[in-house]
């Protein structure tokens, strides 16, 4: 299949035929990639199973892994889900549209393929103005897993969506580089109090503020993966680059002292030629190693982390490095959601200095 590009620009949005053409192609049934705040989505139609199991297959997801609902207004929850308890409707007017993912009870007509068999289905308002006009324009919900090859980590480029899925699907909209670059938070609205199946750009303090009550699925913090967690999808290895990846957890002048030892040992010792081997570190400490292939994964100071994480983790694909050495990004407003991406991306595979 070829696949068609379209561009939504900031300044001028989308071209109106174009934006008619896409939201057709999602009526119809067929595939769109869209750029959100958080990451790039792939996006069918949430109504139609057909649609859904296009999605799975051009990702090559397990069928099991519940798709998130994407809407443009608050009133398409009605076609939804059954209940929207008072609380929902309170995270809701605080933090949609934007990144959170709210869980509710579905009504029959979301098919079964759309939520992986679940009766539950996660809904979610982006907030980004070209996937609002979109998500408008189609007039269904759009069912939107993130736009990359399963296990591969989620895109926030168009390139990177084009890497994974080009001649595989409808459509891809191209809008640049994503604001946010992690993953909504997801929260589960069917339980007495609401639960973080996955940490995001809306932290738990800031849901507190608005429930009160709230608290994370115990199995997305535990370091050893030991437990079910809630979300389906939380329990692939996900966001995986090929190489293997160590984090070192500490104080920062400590870690990138470590990580310069490690290095010396690796290629001494270990037989790693110093280009076999990659470094992760943010733009104040990159310059701090002597060998091996530093990538940066943004500036803790400029709190750019969470943005260009994937990115930084897909180029040490394009670098062929047989190991990763990589810093820990603690003490930043997105502390919880990066670090849950590195710790899986890590295969939890740590080191405390
Ligand atoms: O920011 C985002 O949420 C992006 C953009 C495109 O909106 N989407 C995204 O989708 O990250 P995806 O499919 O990569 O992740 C969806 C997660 C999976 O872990 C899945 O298991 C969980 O949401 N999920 C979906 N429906 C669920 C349900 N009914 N119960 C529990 N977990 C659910
Ligand atoms: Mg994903």
């Amino acid at each position: 299949m070829e696949t068609k590009y379209i561009k939504w620009i900031p300044e001028n949005g989308f071209d109106t035929t174009e934006l008619e053409e896409a939201a057709k192609i999602i009526r119809d049934g067929g595939l769109v990639a869209f750029p959100t705040e958080t990451v790039y989505g792939l996006g069918g139609n949430g109504m139609l199973p057909e649609a859904a199991k296009k999605i799975y297959a051009a990702k090559g997801r397990p069928s099991d892994n519940p798709l998130i609902l994407h809407i443009a207004a608050f009133e398409q929850l009605e076609g939804i889900v059954s209940q929207v308890p008072e609380t929902a409707r309170k995270l809701a007017d605080a933090f949609w549209p934007g990144p959170l993912t709210m869980i509710f009870h579905k009504l029959p007509g979301v098919p079964y393929e759309t939520t992986g068999g679940l009766d539950t289905v996660a809904v979610r308002m982006p907030e980004h103005p070209g996937a609002l006009a979109f998500l408008e324009r189609a007039g269904v919900p759009v069912a939107a897993p993130s736009a990359n090859r399963s296990g591969r980590p989620s895109p926030t480029q168009m390139i990177h969506v084009r890497e994974d899925l080009d001649g595989k699907i409808d459509m891809i909209i191209d809008g640049g580089a994503v604001g946010i670059g992690l993953e909504s938070t997801i929260v589960d609205m069917t339980e007495n109090v609401p639960v973080i199946l996955r940490p995001g750009a809306v932290t738990k303090q800031m849901i507190a503020e608005v429930t009160g009550e709230v608290i994370f699925d115990p199995a997305i913090m535990s370091a050893a993966g030991d437990r079910k967690p809630k979300a389906p999808g939380m329990k692939y290895r996900h966001y995986a680059p090929r190489a293997k990846m160590i984090v070192f957890r500490g104080d920062v002048a400590k870690v990138t002292d470590r990580i310069n030892r490690e290095l010396r040992e690796y290629c001494c010792n270990g037989g790693y030629r110093p280009e076999e081997i990659g470094i992760l570190a943010a733009e104040e400490t990159a310059d701090g190693y002597s060998v091996g292939q530093v990538v940066t994964a943004g500036s803790r100071r400029k709190g750019t982390v969470g943005k260009y994480i994937y990115g930084a983790l897909r180029k040490f694909d394009e670098l062929s490095v047989r190991l990763i050495l990589a810093e820990s990004f603690y003490g930043l407003a997105q502390e919880e959601a990066i670090m849950n991406r590195l710790l899986k991306a890590a295969g939890q595979c740590v080191v405390d200095v």
